[in-house]
């Protein structure tokens, strides 16, 4: 049997170097942060890469803005999505923002609540089928974020993670979570959901003199040998770029 793992790359090419080549295929890996320190870009590399290098197919599930900005923040980062939106399905959009927008417009009787999991779950597997997760086809599921699940609950976020996991993990969809840190009590390893993913890092804005610098922590990555420091990186009009390659 061969032990050799198949890699996803991040879309990050100086991070696939130090994690072995990528996220190994089938894990879901959770980028934490406060806000503003670039979870989201995080994400738009991974999405980019998966469709114009990979030629893989993607599910982004959008709960705190709306799938057009978006597309406008990808443009402006030379990662252009939005030619994958015509043609033959490979982006497939569920924008709970704007759903969750539209279901306050509506009467409380037939009022469907987006944020649910129950909900997010039918949703995923509808495009599940759709992209033929079942004919072993290379599928990349992006859910930015999923705090908004935890918003009304935090003390569930933990077991909402796991049946998240439970009903949508597949070894041919590498998924990619994204997660705020209660501002308060600064933690996603307060809420817990940590301990279900494969990987987790985290992304932070720290404080330096009179500057602010961003670094990231790879703090968790299964089957994967893990530089255990903090690496410093920027965001340019061309996105998420490390500066300095630790030995
Ligand atoms: N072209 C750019 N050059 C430098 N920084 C940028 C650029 N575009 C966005 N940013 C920075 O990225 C941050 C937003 O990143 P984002 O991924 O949306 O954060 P998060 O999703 O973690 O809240 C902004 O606060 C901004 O400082
Ligand atoms: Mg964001």
């Amino acid at each position: 049997m061969s032990l050799r793992i198949k890699r996803i790359s991040t879309g990050i090419p100086e991070l696939d170097l130090l994690i072995e080549g990528g996220f190994p295929e089938g894990s879901w890996i959770m980028i934490s942060g406060m806000p503003g320190t670039g979870k989201t870009i995080f994400a738009i590399h991974f999405i980019y890469n998966s469709l114009a290098v990979d030629n893989a197919k993607v599910i982004v599930v959008t709960t705190e803005q709306e799938f057009g900005d978006y597309l406008l923040q990808a443009k402006r980062l030379n990662m252009d999505i939005s030619p994958w939106l015509r043609g033959e399905k490979k982006l497939y959009i569920i924008d709970l923002f704007h759903l969750a927008k539209r279901a306050r417009e509506m009467s409380k009787e037939v009022r469907v609540d987006p944020l649910d999991i129950p909900v997010l779950v039918d949703s995923v597997r509808r495009a599940y089928k759709e992209l033929g997760v079942d004919k072993g086809e290379d599928i990349r599921l992006v859910i930015d974020s999923i705090s908004a699940f935890y918003a009304r609950a935090p003390v569930k976020a933990r077991s909402m993670t796991y049946e998240l996991k439970l009903r949508l993990h597949r070894r041919n969809v590498t998924t990619l979570l994204t997660s705020q840190f209660a501002v308060t009590t600064r933690g996603t390893f307060g809420y817990g959901a940590e301990h279900i993913v494969d990987g987790v890092i985290e992304l932070e804005l720290v404080e330096e003199g009179n500057e602010l610098r961003r670094y990231m922590w790879i703090k968790k990555l299964r089957m994967t040998k893990i530089p255990l420091k903090r690496i410093p990186f920027d965001i340019t009009d061309e996105g998420i770029r490390l500066e300095e390659l630790p030995s």
